[in-house]
């Protein structure tokens, strides 16, 4: 995770952002502590880097990397203003030992349009992630890819859409939450046919970033709006756990895009 000192909207590349609209980096700060404290209270190991003036989305460390059995595939920003992040997270996963690091020729943004269920990788296009990126991942990682096509400008990166609740095990499937409306037809058929059980959200779970949770397989962390999606998931026996985020939201984030999950 980082934390989002330099945090600001000062250029527009999603429909969230307004630079007209009033931030506060101390109020994203304060949420983001919240999110960082949760997890630890919920037993997971957090490790932080260094935020850098200049790179005001760099708080959304889900898109510099995707870690699969200790492997790093790192990022490749499509807008010039996040370019640079990707090498101060190239930086800190050599300075923390992670040798087996590729870095991606085609555009890439990482855990925005990479979700792991345990056995496929589903990888989300149509804004951010060239589907060229979805073969070079499947080549680096040595994972099979499903490649997903985003349709609805709101929910430009898959994991705006799409959160992955229980990885699969040998014997059990993963489970998912998903919101149709952004995929397109034959991506929601793909959908289906994969995840027969998937939690459906509904607009009003979307909007609110609701499919932008972490789940650690009990535990799902969402926005304290997204009550309809948590009850859903509470009836599945999963414990929601809410959390203002509207500061970071002005950005076009949740808590997924906060959070960089390293799977060693
Ligand atoms: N302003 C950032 C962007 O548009 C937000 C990124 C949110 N991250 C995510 N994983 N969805 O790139």
């Amino acid at each position: 995770m980082c934390p989002p000192r330099f945090f600001a909207v000062d250029y527009v590349i999603n429909p969230w952002m307004d630079p007209t609209k009033p931030v506060s980096a101390d109020v994203a700060v304060a949420q983001w502590t919240e999110l960082r404290d949760t997890y630890r209270r919920l037993g997971h190991t957090v490790e932080e880097i260094e935020p850098q003036p200049g790179l005001p989305d760099m708080v959304f460390a889900a898109n510099s990397g995707t870690v699969v059995d200790g492997r790093v595939l790192g990022s490749r920003f499509r807008a010039p203003q996040r370019a640079a992040e990707a090498e101060h997270f190239r930086r800190w996963f050599v300075e923390h030992g992670y040798r087996d690091l590729t870095m991606p020729e085609r555009i890439n943004e990482a855990e925005g349009d990479f979700a792991w269920t345990g056995k496929l990788l589903l990888a989300g296009t149509g804004f951010r992630t060239d589907p060229a990126a979805h073969a070079e991942a499947q080549e680096v990682l040595g994972v099979p890819v499903v490649s997903l096509s985003l349709v609805d400008p709101r929910y430009y990166h898959l994991d705006t859409a799409l959160f992955v609740l229980t990885e699969a095990t040998d014997t059990t499937p993963a489970q998912i939450a998903y919101y149709p409306e952004a995929f397109s037809p034959g991506s929601q058929r793909v959908l289906r046919r994969l995840f027969p059980d998937a939690v459906i959200a509904t607009a009003a779970d979307a909007e609110c970033f609701g499919l932008n949770g972490v789940s650690d397989g009990r535990n799902v962390v969402l926005p304290v709006e997204a009550v309809g999606l948590g009850a859903e998931l509470a009836s599945r026996g999963y414990e929601p756990v809410y959390l203002d985020i509207s500061e970071l939201r002005k950005a076009g984030g949740g808590p997924k895009c906060c959070t960089l999950e390293i799977r060693k």
